[in-house]
């Protein structure tokens, strides 16, 4: 089925200019940009975003980095998607991801990974209002 999953390209993907690789990522593999837009995370929908992980240990750090400059908040849309996107990504750490991944290409460490994807059609669902709230 034809579902939505959202992609953070985070402001590490963003100042080292890897917006049209990673995104090349995404439509090389069938999937299509329906929405994309850049901005400057505040700290409130930082920590909405990432409220499971508050009180984890890389809390502060990842608040931190996820505002500190442009991010390219992008609605991909396609086949299985969400899987699709998480497949292409890879593992959250670039030691763990597989050869091939945006991670393994790019990512410097786990915080600055460069992407977020959502993890499920529900979460994407919520992503998609909390980011593109003028949509709804
Ligand atoms: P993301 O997919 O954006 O979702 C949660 C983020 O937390 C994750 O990517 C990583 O950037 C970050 N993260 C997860 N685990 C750790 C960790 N152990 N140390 C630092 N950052 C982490």
């Amino acid at each position: 089925m034809v579902e939505k999953s959202m992609v953070l390209i985070k402001p590490d993907g963003v100042e080292r200019n890897l917006i049209g690789n990673i995104i090349s990522c995404y439509e090389d593999n069938g999937l299509k940009v329906v929405q994309l837009k850049l901005m400057k995370a505040t700290r409130e929908i930082a920590e909405k975003h990432y409220s499971q992980h508050k009180g984890k240990d890389f809390y502060e750090e990842l608040i931190t980095f996820i505002t500190r400059s442009p991010l390219c908040a992008i609605i991909l849309q396609g086949e299985d998607v969400v899987e699709q996107v998480r497949r292409i990504n890879g593992a959250t750490s670039p030691d763990d991801a597989e050869e091939g991944t945006i991670r393994h290409r790019y990512a410097r460490s786990k915080t600055e990974n460069c992407v977020h994807a959502s993890d499920t059609l529900e979460s994407a669902k919520a992503e998609i209002n909390l980011w593109f709230p003028e949509l709804g």
